[in-house]
């Protein structure tokens, strides 16, 4: 059912993602290729096309949403992944694994303790075996990292860049939505950074235009052998843009039975907050006037360089340009704004009004 909220598992429950899919099907069982990224804005759907590819491909898989592991911790994540492939792998291939790297006796149940103490000098060589075990059983791990680039806090591309160079049996798949930290993540921007220079397969998981929203919203109701109207569509397509995060809330609140009205506001209401707070925590140690006075203009149209140093002139409130220059990257790289050519746009329709 395309209205059910939670990212989709099932090819079946995905629209218009065909071609994307199998594009990325068919790179997860190419050999040759190392590393696959997944980028696109928040709530575009990253989530759901990872978990139908790796449900699809038939090769053993970890996913780690790292939103939700202790991704503010080298060690403590570490020892999460670890305990993550333990679960996937078995626990007797596991302790045969520690066993082999480890002169301290580790209990067969667990690895918290002892193990956890000389985590980062034991990391390479947990690693080096799993591919050796990985190997003599001629098989694939596909390590797959949702929201990768939180993990660049913790320096974690070091990691990455030792799969990748010497664990020839370990695949990574990474998505991320604030595509500038995913790009300083993959090294894009900086010889110097371990990832850098390493070959990729990035796609881009674009917002669904007007016709495809439109057919996605009269498909979904068809499902659900409901009718929606036209007036209604243009509504939805006009307030949330081709963001089908917000489209495929709509579809599950009309199929509470709210009405076309109703859950326009709900769905404002919520995604209002949810956006607003997404940004705030961007904003926790940043300078907020700065950064909010910047998204205000760029929404009234003043959405070039000197259009939005011209503002802060009028106001009297001078900023050096290279101040601008680093606000309107951060909001960049953290996904909140898109640059067109010389101009800036706000890239939720929900975001633009929390701010006005
Ligand atoms: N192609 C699609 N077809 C149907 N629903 C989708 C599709 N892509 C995303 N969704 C829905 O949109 C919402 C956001 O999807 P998600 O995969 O979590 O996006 P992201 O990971 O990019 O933030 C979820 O409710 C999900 O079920
Ligand atoms: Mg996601």
């Amino acid at each position: 059912m395309y209205f059910d909220t939670t990212p989709k598992t099932k090819r079946i429950d995905l629209f218009g993602r065909n071609f994307l899919l199998d594009t990325l099907i068919s790179y997860s069982k190419d050999q040759s290729v190392r590393m696959i990224v997944l980028k696109g804005l928040r709530r575009t759907g990253k989530t759901s096309l990872l978990n139908v590819a790796l449900a699809e491909t038939k090769l053993t898989y970890l996913k780690i949403d790292v939103r939700e592991a202790p991704y503010y911790d080298r060690r403590e994540f570490m020892a999460y992944l670890i305990e993550k492939i333990k679960d996937k792998i078995g626990e007797s291939l596991f302790h045969k694994i520690i066993k082999y790297i480890s002169k301290i006796e580790v209990s067969y149940k667990d690895i918290s303790t002892a193990f956890f103490l000389q985590i980062e000098q034991k990391f390479p060589t947990f690693f080096e075996r799993l591919n050796e075990e990985l190997e003599k059983k001629n098989e694939i791990l596909m390590l797959a990292f949702d929201e990768v680039q939180l993990l660049h806090k913790i320096k974690f591309e070091y990691n990455f860049a030792a799969i990748y160079d010497d664990y020839k049996q370990i695949k990574l798949i990474l998505t991320g939505s604030e595509m500038g930290l995913l790009d300083e993540f993959l090294g894009k921007r900086d010889a110097e950074s371990p990832l850098y220079g390493r070959a990729l397969i990035e796609l881009e998981v674009p917002k669904f235009n007007e016709e495809e929203t439109r057919s996605f919203l009269l498909k979904g109701f068809e499902q659900l052998k409901k009718n929606i109207s036209h007036e209604e569509i243009k509504e939805v397509i006009s307030n949330f843009d081709g963001i089908i995060g917000w489209a495929t809330q709509y579809g599950w609140f009309r199929n509470q039975g709210k009405s076309h009205s109703q859950t326009i506001s709900t769905v404002l209401e919520e995604g209002i907050k949810l956006t607003r707070k997404e940004l705030d925590n961007f904003l926790a140690n940043r300078n907020k006037s700065k950064y909010l006075k910047i998204l205000n203009w760029i929404s009234k149209g003043y959405n070039q360089w000197a259009l939005i140093k011209h503002q802060f002139v009028n106001e009297e409130n001078a900023l050096s340009d290279r101040q601008l220059q680093l606000y309107l990257r951060e909001l960049l790289d953290y996904g909140f704004i898109v640059k067109i050519s010389e101009n800036y746009f706000v890239t939720d329709p929900l975001l633009l009004r929390s701010v006005t």
